[in-house]
Formats: structure tokens, C-alpha cells, sequence
């Protein structure tokens, strides 16, 4: 009797000592969603003060907090967001990323969550009134590596393109006027219009695409996972509920 109490003693310390070692250690890597963004697109994704904002940042922490996981968000350049989600130093990318071809080659996309529509801003005294305006003969600044770089590219060639960091520096050299047009997303294009004088957005929009979240090529059970809460989330109106309150 004495030495089945001390084997049951010694088990529930062993299993003591095996879950404390778990909580401490194992769940760093798999209790932490690590989401790869670029946070200079309001309002999707942005630093207010020391704190990230916007409708991704949201949603993210909505689908963290339904997974059980910690939000781990990493600001880095757009151009790398998919390779370093290929190469499994973050877990997904969420960027009001469109889902393109291309880029499903790379990675893999969830369900989509978000229309967009690519923008053209210009100086409101432009002679380039609407998209059919636009020629090769034009500077167009875009962020690097999105859809507008890699579509204007395509339809007016590299020597047209000028590429910046982020959107933002696409708008300053448009209001200094060191390119003409800027073509962007519609949300962020409204946000840096409203944040600087003298600009305007085109009626006429140059592409629609889709937004949605990234994960490694293969990586079928966070997939599923992010879908089932993006249906839930799309279901009970959370999505719903965070747009309206970034975009009124
Ligand atoms: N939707 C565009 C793309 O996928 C632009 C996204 C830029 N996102 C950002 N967070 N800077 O290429």
C-alpha cells in the first residue's frame, strides 16, 4: 500500500513537472499566431501612438482570441511578407492583401473577408481626369511589391513606376510633385487624401480585387482554423461591427 501511494505520488509529480514544463516552454511557439503585416495602410493596418490599429489588427485578435492564441503582430516591408510566411517565420500574413495568382503559387489564402479597389489619386488640379487619362508618357508612384506596382507595371511599363516604402511616401512625392498620379487601394487612398490638401480620387477605379489572409503552402489546419472563425466572425457581425468603425 505504502509503495503504490509513493509510485502515485511520484507519477502525479512527474506529471506535474511535465505539464508546468509545457506551459512554460511548449506554448510559447504554439500558443502565439505571429501575423506579418506592414502597418502604413490605414485603415487596415497603422501605428497609433505605441499601438497597432485598423480593421486587420481586429479581426486578427478576433480570430486569436476564437483560436485560443496570442496576437503576435510583426511590422515589416509588404514585399516580405510572403516569403517570410513561406519560410514559417509568421504564421499568416493579413495586410489587405489581394489574393492574386501569383501569389497563390506562394502561399496559401483564406476565404475572403474584405473587397478592394485599386485608386487613383491625383493633384485635384490634374489634367489626368480619369483612369483612361493615364499613359505611359506619366509618373505613377505606388507602394512596392502591391497590386498597383505590379499591375501599372504591366500596363505602362517599368520606366513609369516609380516604387516607394509605403503608400504614404507614394503620396508625399505626389504632393511635391515628383510623380503625377499615385495608384493605391481605395480605403488608404481616402485616408491620405484626407490627411494632406490638395489631392483628389478618381471616379473611375483601375482594378477590384479581394483581400484575404495568407499561410504557409500546405498548411491545411490553421487554414481551416481561420476560415471556421472568419465564418463565425462574418456570421455574428464582429467584421461587420469593426468596418463601420474604421470606415464610415
Ligand atoms: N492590396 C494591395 C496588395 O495586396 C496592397 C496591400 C498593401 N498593404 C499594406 N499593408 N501596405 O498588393
Amino acid at each position: 500500500m505504502k509503495k503504490l501511494a509513493k509510485i502515485l505520488t511520484m507519477a502525479l509529480v512527474g506529471a506535474f513537472v511535465v505539464s508546468v514544463f509545457t506551459a512554460c516552454g511548449g506554448s510559447k511557439s504554439e500558443d502565439k499566431l505571429v501575423m506579418a503585416t506592414n502597418a502604413t495602410f490605414p485603415p487596415y493596418e497603422y501605428v497609433d501612438g505605441d499601438a497597432y490599429k485598423g480593421i486587420d489588427v481586429e479581426v486578427a485578435q478576433a480570430i486569436a482570441d476564437k483560436l485560443g492564441m496570442e496576437l503576435d503582430i510583426r511590422d515589416v516591408e509588404f514585399g516580405s511578407i510572403i516569403a517570410g510566411v513561406q519560410s514559417g517565420k509568421f504564421d499568416m500574413g493579413m495586410a489587405g492583401m489581394t489574393v492574386t495568382d501569383e501569389r497563390k503559387q506562394s502561399v496559401d489564402f483564406s476565404d475572403t473577408y474584405a473587397i478592394g479597389i485599386q485608386s487613383v489619386i491625383v493633384r485635384e488640379d490634374s489634367e489626368i481626369q480619369s483612369v483612361d487619362d493615364i499613359s505611359s508618357a506619366n509618373k505613377i508612384g505606388v507602394q512596392q511589391d502591391t497590386t498597383g506596382d505590379i499591375y501599372s507595371t504591366d500596363d505602362y511599363g517599368e520606366d513609369s513606376v516609380t516604387r516607394f516604402k509605403a503608400g504614404t511616401d507614394a503620396v508625399q512625392a505626389l504632393v511635391s510633385g515628383k510623380v503625377d498620379c499615385v495608384i493605391i487601394d481605395n480605403e488608404p487612398a481616402k485616408s491620405y487624401v484626407a490627411a494632406n490638401g490638395g489631392l483628389k480620387i478618381l471616379d473611375t477605379s483601375y482594378a477590384e480585387e479581394e483581400y484575404a489572409i495568407c499561410v504557409k503552402k500546405g498548411n491545411d489546419e490553421l487554414l481551416g482554423k481561420i476560415n471556421d472563425a472568419l465564418k463565425e466572425l462574418k456570421e455574428d457581425g464582429t467584421i461587420d461591427t469593426i468596418v463601420a468603425k474604421y470606415i464610415k
